[in-house]
């Protein structure tokens, strides 16, 4: 396996995640740029590597990684100054090469199929990688990196990364909500969020093995109107959250209507 030595500007989640990977399989983290010495230090110490809050990668450094919020990345990148053989590529589900500006020659994308917290381990062992790349040879060395950390390389277009992004919103993102709504509720009423473990885990297991559109439940499917009454009655003191309750009620039922 050829180890590469790698930059990151970011020391958010995912780059915190990615680095102690790359770094834990041979690759060498060289620097972490980060506006926040804290974070910056705190990942690049775990590392190996040394923090800077100024983009000046060493000449050693093969491949930038960006790791930075969405709304920023267009800007940094433009501000990015490095060799014409440097690779830079970027973690965004929702952009492709083009936010690349014409000056970064070699440039791709390295997006992980995962949801990335603060102190979790992600397994990384088959977990999907979304890659694209300005030309075969950053094709090759990113799909490389991705292979030597364990992960799965996916083939989509620029149009299917769009959705395949829409898609993960809606799985990860959406259910996420939808949790912190019920506990919420549950909250309030007194009642323990443990006691809805095995339900989340049935409802998480069942979706995969059975495929989501196939294992819904509950009173939207039922056309149940006297308990969805009643819960609307109970949701009267969180007018947000009846809002919620009464939209995706409809939802179901109109998705089961037209199946
Ligand atoms: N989180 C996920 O589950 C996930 C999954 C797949 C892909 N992604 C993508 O990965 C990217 C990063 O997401 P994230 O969740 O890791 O974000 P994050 O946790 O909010 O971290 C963003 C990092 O960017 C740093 N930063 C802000 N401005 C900067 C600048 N001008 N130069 C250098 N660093 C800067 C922040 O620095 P400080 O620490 O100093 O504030 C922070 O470390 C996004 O494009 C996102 O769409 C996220």
């Amino acid at each position: 396996m050829i180890s590469l030595n790698i930059s990151f500007l970011g020391a958010g989640k995912v780059a915190s995640a990615l680095a102690a990977q790359l770094a834990e399989t041979g690759h060498r983290i060289e620097l972490v740029v980060s506006p926040h010495e804290k974070n910056g230090k705190s990942l690049a110490e775990k590392c190996g590597a040394v923090w800077s809050e100024q983009p000046d990668f060493p000449e050693t450094t093969q491949l930038i990684i960006t790791a930075i919020p969405d709304s920023l990345l267009e800007n940094v990148l433009k501000g990015i100054s490095c060799s014409r053989e440097v690779i830079v590529a970027h973690t965004a589900g929702s952009f492709g090469l083009e936010v690349f500006p014409g000056k970064l020659l070699r440039t791709g994308v390295f997006y992980p199929l995962q949801t990335f917290s603060v102190n979790r381990r992600i397994d990384f062992d088959g977990l999907p990688f979304i890659i694209e790349a300005s030309d075969e040879q950053v094709n090759k060395v990113l799909s490389d990196l991705a292979t030597s950390i364990g992960a799965k390389i996916i083939s989509v277009s620029s149009q299917q990364k769009i959705s395949l992004h829409a898609a993960a919103v809606f799985m990860c993102n959406f259910s996420n909500y939808m949790l912190t709504a019920g506990k919420e509720v549950s909250d309030s009423a007194g009642i323990p969020f443990g006691i809805f473990h095995p339900l989340i885990r049935e409802t998480m297991a069942k979706a995969i093995e059975s495929g989501p559109e196939h294992s819904q439940t509950g009173p939207a499917i039922r056309k149940d109107k006297i308990t969805i009454d009643r819960h609307l009655e109970l949701l009267s003191s969180t007018p947000e959250l009846k809002k919620l309750y009464s939209e995706v009620t409809a939802s179901i039922m109109n998705y089961y209507k037209k199946t």
